[in-house]
């Protein structure tokens, strides 16, 4: 169950004094998409229809009988329709003037670049899939993706929807156990990785980690290891094999499944907030609408554009923006695979300079590192190309937004603020550039065909409160992988028939939603989402400790930071060194993401009575504030020790 909303009232009423506005420049909205605010009210009328329209925009080998059924809360899109998501990003293309246009291209950490065509894209995804049969993946069995952001993991991707079976992501950053975890819960047999990757001038050991998980994981029969960095590994000799022998004898064309439009497409793991990350179940038929009309609309894309989301592939935004909703649109995708300051912090400018980006959609821990570098870097690069701007993953202060207006767009560039989940599948609250006037730090409005609201604990819509949504749409989550129960508890016990989002958000006078941050034990550290509990788990998990509570506090750069208050086992010391193995400790559980900011070892956690953990008033400490009530504090003495204490660790 949730808790009372972490974000302090300073932060609601500063966003609250933010007056700017930024109408839609005129050219822009001119030849926009979508120019006409009616868009919205004729959406709403009728939900439903206004979603068919988008669907009739895609391929279906049967149509559907009946659009929605809707009964809480399950929905089902499009029942009886037959489409496949391969076809209608691909197959679909190569019979028009896109046949020779570039679908995807890739530029690799040591400046390497690759472009693949509608076609070439077309002949590699078929011959993936036909390799993917003859090692005998059938329809339904999950696929464990892991590897770098290169272009055959995108081939990966959309091979696996060709022949029905549905992928299972990881972030290339999750360490062995996490990958053990994902690979347990989705009944893997089959992964595909590489040798490694490029990161900041470095390798990424992907091999080496799986071939620590799948120490437990003896079903894994098959392992595809794509030769990236040329670094040393071992390879098993009756489960892996390297790429290009996996698809050396493969057909040349693999005939598309005919997918049930509720047939699952993909599954990909999220925190919540419980130790164990959800399988999130995406299905095809709406999923691919959804995805394909908000990079339409928000997007605004024409054919000309040349589109980049910067996100990795292992999050949904990867799988959302990078993928499936650019492909399915006929459009450029952009995909690069390093950091933003290899070899030096001007890469993106630099990347967008060289291949003509018009779209750049990217997260605001990353503007917000970009303006403490400077201004002199973008600056040395012409991104007159740029024509619209986004921004993803969690709030953005009003001052990155117009540095990134600014100083990335040259005020020229609309800066779409969009928020949703990977549980939403794609964009829910956003503005459409061409009609919204933008308010900094507002994600604005609903998109239009979705209905959400803000509501307090009784239900009640008011302006401040929990943000919900009120009626089901396309890319809607189909629950969680084998757990029905958590499914239901997570999302739809708090309001019956009504999804609980986890985020806080505020409504303004002209019914701008203004989002503010996570309510639950979910953490946003560099817009990923981390949970308290998994985080606890891995520190407890140390010998030494006895007892850990986690909580997220505010930081400059990502948003969140991670702060641990750990108990030790009677008789051992809280050393520097110790410090550093624990932290070391949840890189190894979980990965670099995880790893605790700031740990406080401390002699006693405060609790209730009852024995409940009160990390309330942790966050009070570690964010320096006056604290709140204590009266129910077991022993008060606890707090001042730990205030003390976190003085000294910073
Ligand atoms: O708290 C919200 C925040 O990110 C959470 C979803 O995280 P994840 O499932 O990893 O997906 C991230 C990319 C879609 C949300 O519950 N969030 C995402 N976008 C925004 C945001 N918070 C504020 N503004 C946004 N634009």
């Amino acid at each position: 169950m949730a808790t009372k909303t972490a974000i302090g009232t300073t932060s609601i009423e500063a966003l609250l004094k933010e007056k700017r506005k930024y109408p839609p420049p005129k050219e822009f909205a001119k030849r926009a998409n979508v120019n006409r605010a009616s868009a919205y009210a004729e959406a709403a009328k009728n939900p439903v229809r206004f979603w068919e329209r988008f669907a009739r925009e895609l391929d279906w080998f049967k149509p559907w009988r009946k659009a929605l059924e809707w009964k809480a809360p399950y929905a089902k899109w499009f029942i009886g329709g037959k489409l496949n998501v391969s076809y209608n990003c691909l197959d679909r293309h190569i019979n028009t003037a896109r046949r020779t246009k570039a679908a995807l291209i890739w530029e690799g950490e040591p400046g390497d670049t690759r472009t693949l065509t509608y076609w070439d894209l077309y002949r590699e995804v078929n011959r993936f899939a036909s390799a993917l049969k003859r090692g005998g993946v059938k329809r339904g069995d999950r696929v464990t993706i892991y590897m770098p952001m290169v272009p055959e993991t995108a081939i990966a991707m959309l091979a696996c929807t060709r022949i029905g079976a549905p992928h299972s992501v990881i972030f290339g950053g999750f360490a062995p156990d996490a990958i053990r975890e994902r690979i347990h819960d989705a009944q893997s047999t089959v992964l595909l990785t590489a040798d490694g990757g490029w990161r900041r001038g470095g390798h990424v050991p992907l091999k080496k980690n799986v071939d620590e998980a799948l120490k437990e994981c003896p079903d894994v029969r098959t392992v595809v290891v794509l030769k990236r960095t040329g670094q040393q590994i071992n390879m098993q000799a009756d489960r892996d094999i390297w790429w290009d022998d996996f698809v050396k004898e493969a057909e040349a064309y693999c005939p598309p499944e005919k997918m049930d439009a509720e047939d699952m497409l993909y599954l990909l793991y999220t925190s919540g907030s419980t130790g164990k990350p959800k399988g999130i179940q995406h299905t095809t038929g709406g999923y691919l609408t959804g995805v394909y009309a908000t990079t339409k609309w928000v997007f605004d894309l024409h054919d000309t554009d040349v589109f980049w989301c910067t996100a990795d592939i292992g999050w949904v935004t990867g799988h959302s923006y990078v993928v499936y909703g650019p492909l399915a649109n006929g459009t450029t995708t952009v995909m690069y695979e390093g950091t933003p300051d290899t070899p030096d912090k001007d890469r993106f400018w630099r990347i967008i300079e060289k291949h003509g980006i018009t779209i750049c959609y990217t997260a605001p821990t990353a503007i917000r590192t970009f303006m403490r570098w400077g201004d002199e870097y973008p600056n040395r690069c012409d991104l007159s190309s740029l024509r619209l701007l986004g921004s993803v993953g969690e709030p953005i202060n009003p001052e990155a937004w117009v540095w990134y207006w600014k100083v990335i767009g040259g005020g020229r560039c609309p800066v779409v603020d969009t928020w949703w989940q990977t549980e939403t599948g794609h964009i829910l609250i956003t503005p459409l550039p061409g009609v919204t006037t933008l308010k900094p730090g507002s994600a604005t409005r609903p998109f239009p065909g979705i209905s959400a609201d803000v509501l307090n604990d009784k239900g009640e819509s008011v302006k401040a409160g929990y943000l919900v949504l009120t009626k089901p749409w396309p890319g809607m989550l189909r629950g969680i992988y084998r757990d029905p129960q958590r499914f239901q508890a997570q999302y739809w016990n708090r309001y019956p028939g009504v999804y609980f989002t986890g985020d806080g958000a505020k409504l303004d006078e002209e019914g701008y939603f203004w989002l503010l941050g996570r309510v639950d034990d979910v953490m946003n550290i560099s817009g990923h989402r981390v949970s308290t509990m998994e985080v606890e788990s891995a520190l407890v998990d140390h010998p030494l400790v006895a007892e850990a509570a986690v909580i997220g506090r505010p930081h400059e750069i990502k948003g969140q930071a991670i702060a641990a208050f750990v108990t030790i086992k009677d008789g051992t010391t809280g050393s520097k060194e110790l410090m550093e193995e624990l932290k070391g400790h949840v890189t190894k559980k979980i990965g670099a993401l995880a790893r605790p900011d700031d740990l406080i070892f401390a002699s006693d956690l405060p609790k209730t009575r009852s024995g409940k953990i009160m990390r309330r008033l942790l966050r009070d400490i570690a964010e320096g504030k006056a604290l709140g009530d204590t009266t129910t504090l077991a022993d008060p003495a606890v707090v001042a020790r730990l205030k003390d204490q976190y003085g000294e660790e910073e």
